[in-house]
């Protein structure tokens, strides 16, 4: 067989992270001893995949987002006790953004602190949701109130897990990679606009480069701003209204964002002169995710404004000043309430 693994590192202000791409998850056993180690995973993925766990230390977790909380981390820990894990153990997190972000939290509190590394299973987790170090839990309607900022050792990406990935989670990680590219990248814009979901799909060739390339987007950003001073806001892009509506409403993360997506494509058009905003809507249906929606404006307005990104009466907002390029612009609240109040009502009025 081939061996077409391919490691790159990322430097980040005090670590860097080694990143193992088209590797499998057999090489996990290289870069930890497997009995100085426990894997944290959620029972989809250990249903699916249980054979690979074999003779390594595993905590199961309930999947799903319900399920980011205190309480789980509590259980995790009551469990790395049981497993006798000490300072020298490696917590690896192998799964969607839920199981990556709580090992990585996890990882940061206890004994003050362990190794830890990710092996992503979703498409969401691999471009976005395992990278930046960002890692907690949500405590009531607030997404990711209770966290911390700690990169891991390595990650490794095995894409024989995209085999078994449903169709929901597809879209969700496009939503994602369809915001690297608003805010960062036209040229990749250019090639998603040119493709759909089932091309892409289809293409392990052109899957894979999108992937490595979202890494490495992604990682470019956090490196220059690690900590959320300035320009990490960026990939916010979407977020801020998107995760009201997540907290709100039945939606996936990544149908959340693509609604956020549109409406900050709107405010920029209207704020900051983008054109060609219907492309986003266009891209982001390409990737079977929803543009339009209608909603409470004024339940959504009092979650949006207990976002992080508040800063007293006014919200730091991520609009695009042409597609490709995302910039930080502050929006007062009463006016922020106006175009929200307008979006929910357009969106009635187009259903
Ligand atoms: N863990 C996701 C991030 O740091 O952005």
């Amino acid at each position: 067989m081939i061996d077409s693994m391919r490691k790159i590192k990322q430097l980040f202000s005090n670590t860097s992270v080694d990143v193992y791409f088209d590797s499998t998850f057999n090489h996990l056993s290289k870069l930890v001893d497997k009995k100085n180690a426990v894997i944290i995973t959620d029972e989809n993925i250990f249903s699916l995949h249980g054979s690979k766990f074999r003779n390594w230390n595993v905590i199961t977790l309930k999947p799903g987002e319900a399920f980011k909380i205190q309480l789980t981390a509590d259980a995790i820990i009551e469990q790395l006790i049981g497993f006798e894990a000490d300072r020298s153990t490696t917590l690896i997190g192998v799964g969607g953004g839920v199981v990556t972000d709580l090992t990585g939290y996890v990882a940061s509190i206890y004994m003050r602190g362990i190794r830890f590394g990710f092996v992503p299973t979703s498409l969401l987790a691999m471009v976005d949701a395992s990278i930046g170090g960002k890692n907690g839990v949500d405590v009531g309607a607030y997404k990711n109130l209770v966290g911390s900022i700690r990169q891991p050792s390595f990650l490794l990406y095995d894409y024989s897990f995209l085999k078994t990935l449903p169709n929901i989670e597809w879209s969700n990680g496009f939503a994602e990679i369809i915001k690297h590219a608003c805010i960062l990248d036209h040229s990749s814009f250019k090639l998603l606009i040119n493709n759909n979901l089932q091309s892409i799909k289809k293409d392990k060739k052109i899957l894979t480069s999108i992937i490595e390339k979202n890494v490495v987007l992604k990682s470019s950003v956090v490196k220059k701003d690690e900590f959320e001073k300035g320009d990490r806001k960026l990939l916010n892009f979407g977020h801020t209204l998107g995760h009201a509506l997540e907290t709100q409403y039945e939606l996936t993360h990544g149908q959340a964002v693509a609604l956020g997506m549109v409406f900050a494509a709107g405010l920029s058009e209207q704020i900051l002169g983008l054109k060609k905003s219907v492309e986003i809507i266009q891209v982001l249906s390409q990737y079977t995710l929803p543009t339009i929606a209608s909603f409470d404006a004024e339940r959504v307005f009092n979650i949006l404004t207990m976002d992080k990104k508040r800063v007293s009466d006014k919200m730091n907002f991520v609009l695009l000043k042409k597609i490709g390029k995302g910039v930080v612009h502050p929006i007062k609240l009463d006016t922020l309430h106006k175009y929200v109040s307008a979006y929910s009502h357009l969106n009635k009025a187009s259903k």
